[in-house]
């Protein structure tokens, strides 16, 4: 593996960290009139729409797991799948500002990722490359005609860098990244409801980067350019999806007419990290018992309703079932997303428990794997005392203690990580795979967005709520946590708590 590569990817992590006294160089000023357009188009590319109705809305929560017979390959149903993962959920209006939101989270509410669908005879839907139009749920025909002997319906995904990069400057490439895990945990959730089984491909992305269209240089001539990210086959027997379009049809739209800085970083570390998923390899399912949240909500309600807080109330205490509902979710087995993303674990969360029914305020560590408990527990502080606390769960209690207003602190001295039940850390196995690969920082943060994801439908379904954090003193958290080199690194936050409204902002419905 080339050592410029791993020292690029590295040298980028070091830069883009954020400390107490520094944090990662990001524009100085910020024009909040003139932020990137929220939803690109193709203009001179047909379009499609799709219907807005959700074809599953009576499965309930506690149902989604259950194995159900998948439903036809339509229009119908593509639709109905698209707004479940990435379609629009509200509008939201305050003192004369309108923005809309989108079934997963996304760091700022800026959105990166784009979503393509490749129909080859899989679909009522004419053969060709499209390119999902969330603001309208209608697609777009990119690309059609290809030599590719392949049946099935896939859903391809590219990043728009800048639209992280305008506000976040060079940490954006981290969050363009975890957004790309919550939208693969989105597609694996709303894929279970319809009985689909999507397989996450180990395609090169430069291979679908030529497929997407987002390798055509000309076409984004003094337009933000695309990084294509992954491939998940929805239908079809075949690896094989169509990568040789004859007629392309489209130009991208121009989304910030007048960039003020450039972060050349970003380009770096994205071409650093080309290259292929991980290989599955055979995870044993963890038998958790963990008991189901007793009212049966509609899981398409959890996913359409959940909201990230912007305030938690600083009080409720979490009940034990939801608490251990979440973290079953989060081992393998415990979540539809498992049957996906199908590779050894590598990402482990740390919990700051500030309000757990039965369980002592501490720092708790859930190693997602054997090896990365062994691991983990060499890497930590000594005096960390690894006292197991569950029969079933892998929960260890690492140190009691008072740790709000540490997790507060590690947070970019953001109030929701202490005003919540539990502040989670993801910490990665880090130097070892990116020296193997170094396309796992990118990897390496999709799993850590999947497992926000779960947290957060979790938490919604149990009447809770999750909400990402991006920002966070990353040297500091390893710190705490006794972390001295970097076979170990934080690469995300995530609190959940007892949300606050804000009463002030209206709720408009997305579509209708
Ligand atoms: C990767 C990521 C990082 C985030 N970081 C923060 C953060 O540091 N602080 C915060 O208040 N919210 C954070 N959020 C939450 C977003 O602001 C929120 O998802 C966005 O405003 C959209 O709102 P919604 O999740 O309710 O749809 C983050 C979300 C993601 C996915």
């Amino acid at each position: 593996m080339s050592d410029a590569r791993v020292a690029t990817v590295l040298a980028y992590h070091a830069r883009s960290k954020h400390a107490r006294d520094r944090y990662a160089a990001g524009p100085g000023t910020l024009d909040w009139d003139a932020q990137p357009k929220a939803f690109r188009d193709w203009s001179g590319a047909t379009q499609l729409a799709l219907p807005r109705g959700i074809t599953v809305a009576e499965i309930t929560w506690s149902g989604l797991a259950a194995p159900r017979e998948p439903l036809p390959f339509n229009t119908q149903n593509i639709g109905s799948l698209l707004r479940l993962c990435v379609g629009l959920t509200a509008w939201k209006e305050y003192a004369g500002s309108r923005w809309s939101l989108r079934a997963h989270p996304s760091s700022g509410n800026l959105h990166p990722t784009e979503t393509w669908l490749i129909s080859a005879g899989g679909a009522d839907i004419e053969d060709g490359l499209y390119h999902y139009q969330n603001l309208d749920h209608a697609l777009e025909r990119r690309a059609w005609q290809s030599d590719t002997r392949s049946t099935g319906v896939w859903l391809g995904f590219s990043s728009i860098h800048w639209r992280e990069a305008w506000k976040y400057g060079e940490r954006a490439f981290r969050y363009c990244q975890l957004d790309m895990g919550h939208v693969l945990a989105a597609v694996s959730y709303a894929a279970a409801l319809h009985g689909w089984q999507p397989r996450l491909l180990a395609t090169d992305s430069a291979l679908l980067a030529h497929s997407l269209g987002t390798d055509r240089a000309d076409d984004f001539v003094g337009v933000e350019s695309e990084e294509a990210e992954v491939i998940v086959a929805l239908h079809g027997t075949e690896n094989a999806f169509p990568m040789d379009w004859k007629n392309w049809a489209g130009k991208p739209s121009l989304l910030d007419a007048k960039p003020l800085y450039q972060w050349p970083v970003i380009e770096e570390v994205a071409a650093a990290t080309r290259g292929t998923p991980p290989a599955t390899s055979p995870v044993s399912a963890h038998p958790i018992a963990a008991e189901v949240c007793s009212d049966d909500i509609h899981a398409a309600q959890v996913i359409l309703k959940r909201r990230s807080a912007q305030a938690f109330d600083g009080q409720s205490v979490m009940p034990q079932a939801v608490f251990k509902r979440i973290l079953a979710g989060l081992l393998p087995g415990g979540s539809p997303v498992w049957n996906m993303w199908t590779c050894a674990p590598r990402v482990h969360p740390v919990l700051l428990v500030h309000r757990v029914e039965g369980v002592v305020p501490g720092v708790y560590a859930l190693p997602r794997s054997e090896s990365a408990h062994t691991l983990l527990q060499t890497a930590f502080r000594e005096t960390f005392a690894w006292e197991r606390m569950d029969a079933e769960l892998p929960l260890y209690q690492l140190i009691a203690a008072r740790a709000g207003k540490t997790a507060r602190t590690l947070s970019c001295h953001q109030d929701i990580a202490m005003q919540g039940a539990i502040t989670f850390m993801m910490v990665a196995e880090f130097a070892a795979p990116i020296a193997a690969a170094p396309a796992a920082y990118r990897h390496l943060h999709w799993e850590a967005g999947m497992l926000g994801h779960i947290i957060t439908l979790e938490a919604e379904a149990a009447g809770w709520r999750g909400t990402g954090i991006g920002c966070f003193f990353d040297d500091a958290v390893h710190e705490v946590l006794g972390i001295k080199n970097d076979m170990f690194q934080v690469i995300y936050h995530y609190a959940v708590g007892m949300a606050l409204d804000d009463p002030r902002i209206s709720t408009l419905p997305a579509y209708e």
